[in-house]
């Protein structure tokens, strides 16, 4: 952002950000969880101190150093960030989803450990859909002219899988990612474009992830009335 890296342009305003990967347990040993690393959510939570909003970071799962000066409320299941998000997002200005968040989790939780017997087939893991925050929080909208903004990671038809779930979400702007076995979980960089319902594109290159974040409070920002 160059000389505007100095404004503090995010003053006097709350965001809430989802980072991590949620977990869904099986039993008390075992869960169901996902490759996030939960680093794009942190530099999205350290560049909006920066520019000098208030912070809470819902982060479920992560193993990185809490950003200075952001509220951290931990979660593990996707049921309880649902419940963070959205008690957070009562007074916000803009929240991001940056979390990836299971679809679906275990139907039955076992409050012992599963345990295996000799000549007997491994019992099938039935599941139930979990809920859609991102969804809830754009058909909500608890404060007026709040911000909601996705992500998704799509391997193929990237573009037209993002315009279809941005419209599906019902958000004000969609991050979509490429990912494969090599590209965004867990690295230190990536590549992005974010979409948004008036058909405009962001082309976001390959660069650290501070960089996509920084574009995100830019188009966020912009959307502030
Ligand atoms: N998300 C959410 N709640 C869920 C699933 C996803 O809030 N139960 C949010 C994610 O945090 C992300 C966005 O929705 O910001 C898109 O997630 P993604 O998994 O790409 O979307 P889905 O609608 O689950 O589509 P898919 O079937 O491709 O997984
Ligand atoms: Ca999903």
């Amino acid at each position: 952002r160059g000389a505007r890296a100095q404004e503090a342009d995010l003053a006097g305003r709350h965001v809430v950000i989802s980072a991590g990967g949620t977990r869904e347990p099986l039993d008390p040993v075992r869960f169901l969880g996902n490759r996030s690393s939960g680093k794009q959510g942190y530099a999205l939570a350290r560049t909006a101190v920066a520019r000098g909003a208030r912070v809470t970071l819902v982060a479920a799962n992560t193993a990185l150093p809490d950003p200075a000066g952001a509220d951290v409320v931990r979660v593990g299941t996707a049921i309880q960030l649902r419940e963070a998000v959205i008690e957070a997002a009562a007074d916000a200005d803009a929240v991001v989803m940056a979390a990836a968040v299971a679809d679906f989790r275990p139907a039955h939780y076992a409050e012992g450990k599963i345990k295996k017997r000799d000549g007997q087939e491994p019992a099938p893991v039935g599941l139930v859909r979990n809920p859609d925050v991102l969804a809830e929080l754009a058909a909500a909208r608890p404060r007026p002219g709040q911000i909601v903004v996705g992500f998704a990671a799509e391997t193929d038809d990237v573009l037209a899988n993002g315009r279809a779930k941005l419209a599906r979400k019902g958000c004000d702007l969609l991050v979509v990612n490429e990912v494969g076995e090599r590209k965004t979980f867990g690295a230190e960089a990536s590549e992005a474009v974010v979409l948004a319902p008036d058909g405009s594109e962001t082309p976001v290159p390959y660069g650290p992830k501070e960089t996509l974040a920084e574009t995100v409070w830019d188009l966020v920002t912009e959307r502030f009335s």
